[in-house]
Formats: structure tokens, sequence, C-alpha cells
């Protein structure tokens, strides 16, 4: 067999997730696309913002040196100042341009963190529910992911992270908003978070960075995403334009280091050589120059709270135990009866698709990925209510 061990074992462990899209396309034939209801990818649903898609046109009839060229690692100069500017005015710093290194998606972006601060056997320590795509992120660079349960209601349990930190920590990464369950992590958890990650550096005499994961800040129901920038000095925002533009296969995001932080120098110097080492080489480049053109400008967030608020009530009204999502566009509900898999097959004759929670490290759950067209929820309702009642 040529395939390498640890890839037979990862296409092995990931088969749950092909088997879905699997199910997803064979029911698609056999009954008709529109007759199924697909709630199981984190595809954004809505158009990118008309500013983005004239800033891309704008950009690619525009003439100018070095346009379709080679460019320094970390990016454009003048794309990375004015990341720097809009970043550093959310998460409330002063963020120079050198600390911003642009990347191939936030999913590149904590490859390039990874491999820049992973020595062999590090971990990476992250709080359930999780996108567990980091396993696969920690292990491609030596790590192992460690993962800690959470509060009900999702809230961090800063007990459990406590007990989760060793000489081996390298890092704890939070997702927040958070997929899969759309929690905002509030303001005190967060300076507990930090208080915890800075005991722990000193207890253990290596410092532990704090990665902040966030692709889905803009993408919030009211409550506001804390900057974590502010909170902890050895911190790294990770994050990209794939949710709030739309754009996900456009492959662009954006890391942030810490001024504060006592290694940033070297962890940008890092950052810059792995990106190179990795073979992304820099961002995609007409689309670091459009992205930079609209900052601020986001998809239509008021038609995600749409979503949201026509299915969680309903969903509610059927029984199902629910908390509503503050933000991103997921809802991670119960599984009725309490066994996620044989949930997801009831839902399953019932046309309807979604991921059990094992998937993102919580069995007994499911997550619903409420980017889709209003019709498709309102289609599903049926479905939700005839597999609550046989699994109840
Ligand atoms: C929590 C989380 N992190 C990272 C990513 C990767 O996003 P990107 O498309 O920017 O690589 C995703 C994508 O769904 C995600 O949900």
């Amino acid at each position: 067999m040529a395939l390498a061990r640890h890839i037979g074992q990862t296409v092995a462990s990931s088969s749950f997730i092909r088997k879905m899209f699997e199910t997803g396309i064979r029911l698609k034939q056999e009954y008709g696309a529109e007759k199924v209801c697909d709630f199981s990818l984190g595809n954004p649903s809505l158009p990118p913002p008309a500013a983005f898609s004239e800033a891309l046109i704008r950009v690619a009839s525009q003439s100018f040196p070095g346009k379709h060229a080679y460019m320094p690692n970390a990016g454009y100069a003048d794309v990375r100042a004015a990341i720097a500017g809009w970043v550093g005015k959310a998460q409330g710093i002063d963020l120079p341009s050198s600390h911003v290194v642009m990347s191939c998606g936030a999913g590149g972006g904590l490859n390039v963190i990874f491999k820049a601060l992973l020595n062999p056997g590090d971990e990476v320590v992250a709080s359930l529910p999780c996108f567990m795509e980091y396993r696969f992120y920690a292990e491609n660079h030596g790590g192992v992911l460690k993962t800690v349960p959470c509060k009900p209601g999702f809230d961090l349990d800063l007990d459990a992270i406590a007990k989760a930190l060793t000489p081996r920590t390298a890092l704890v990464i939070l997702n927040s908003p958070n997929n899969p369950s759309g929690t905002i992590y509030p303001e005190a958890t967060l300076q507990g978070l930090a208080g915890v990650l800075a005991d722990a550096t000193r207890k253990h005499g290596r410092t532990i960075y704090l990665v902040a994961d966030e692709p889905y800040r803009a993408i919030t129901y009211g409550q506001p995403v804390p900057g974590l920038l502010a909170l902890y000095p050895h911190s790294i925002v990770v994050s990209s334009f794939s949710k709030e533009l739309s754009i996900p296969g456009e492959r662009l995001g954006w890391i942030a280091v810490n001024p504060a932080a006592e290694d940033a120098a070297a962890l940008i110097d890092g950052a810059v050589v792995c990106t190179r080492i990795l073979g992304y080489v820099n961002a995609p480049a007409l689309m670091q120059k459009a992205a930079a053109a609209c900052l601020g400008v986001t998809a239509d967030m008021a038609a995600y709270r749409r979503k949201r608020d026509l299915l969680c009530p309903a969903l509610k009204r059927i029984g199902y135990d629910l908390v509503e999502p503050a933000g991103t566009f997921y809802a991670f509900p119960k599984a009725p009866g309490g066994d996620d898999l044989a949930f997801v097959e009831a839902l399953q004759k019932q046309l309807v698709l979604v991921v059990p929670g094992r998937g993102f490290g919580m069995e007994g759950y499911f997550r619903i990925a409420y980017c889709v067209d209003d019709d498709i929820i309102t289609r599903s309702l049926a479905g939700f209510e005839a597999a609550f009642r046989e699994c109840t």
C-alpha cells in the first residue's frame, strides 16, 4: 500500500463525514434535490456583498506592478496595513502592519501557526464542542489535540481547561462564535481564561499561546464578541473572509500576532517562513486587494438572523432541547433519544440531513447548518417533528 499509514487512518476516521456527503448525493438523485433538506455543510448561502464583487472587478481590470507576480510571503504591504488598522480597532489594541500575515483561509492560517508553534508531541487544547479539523491540523505538525468538556450551555469550563494544561501544552485554541454551538464566550470567561493561562505559564515555565479562531466574528445576533488580543498578551487571532463575505472558495484569511507577545517578532518570522514552506507561498493576490477594499462590509447578516428565527423557535415548539445560537449559522440541539447517530438516521428517513454531534466531539447532540434558503427551513420542520416523535 503506497498510502502513508497515518493518511490511511485519517481517511478512515473522516469516513462518516464522507458517508454523509455520499448519502446526501444519493438521496438527491433518488428523490430529487428539491425534496432533500441539506443542513450538513457550513457553506454560506448568501451571495457576496455587491461591494466585494465590484471591488474584484475593479482590481481585475486595473493594471499595477506585480499584479499576478510572487510577492512577499506575508502578503501585500498595503493590504497588511489596512487589515492591521481594521483588526486592531475590533480587538481594542494598536496592531502594527508588520504583525499581520495573510493566509489561505483560516484553515491555512491555523496550519501556519501550528507549524510555527508545535514541537513533536506538543499539545493543542480545545474546549468541546469544536471544529474537529483542529485534530488533523495539530497532527499535520507533530502535535496532539487534547479536548476538554464545556459547562452546560457550552461556556468554557475553566477548571477543566486548567487541569488539561501541562508542560507539553503549546497553545489553547478558542473559537468564538463557536462552530457548532453558536456560543459567544463572555468577556468574564475570557478574563478567567487569561488568568488560567498566565498561572499555567508560570507553573510550567513555558509560555502557553492562546489562538483565537474567529471566522464567524461578523455573524452575531446582538451579543458582542470580546477582543482577545486586549485580554492576553501571548495571543494570536486567525480569521478569514470565507463566512463574512461568503467567499470560502477563494481561500483568503489572515493571522494577527499580538505585539505584546514576548516572542512576537520570532513568531511572525516563523509564520512567514511556514507560509512559504507549507507551499502556500502567499495568500491569493487579487483576493487580497479586493477584500482590503471593502473591510467591514459583510454579506446580509440580517438574513442569517431571519433563518435562525425561522428555525430555532419552531424546533423548541416541537420539543427540542436547544440553546439559541448567539452567533454563526449553526444550531446544536440535543439529539432526541440521546443517540446522535440513531437520530441523524431517523432524520435522514425524512430527507433532512444534519451532522451528528460526535463529529464535533460531543455525542448526544447534532449540528444544523442553517445557511440554506428559507424555504428549506420551512419544508424541513415536518421532518424534524416526525423524527422527534420517532426517537422520543
Ligand atoms: C471554526 C472554523 N475554523 C476554521 C474554519 C476554516 O475556514 P476557512 O474557510 O477560512 O479556511 C472553519 C470552516 O468552516 C470553521 O468552522
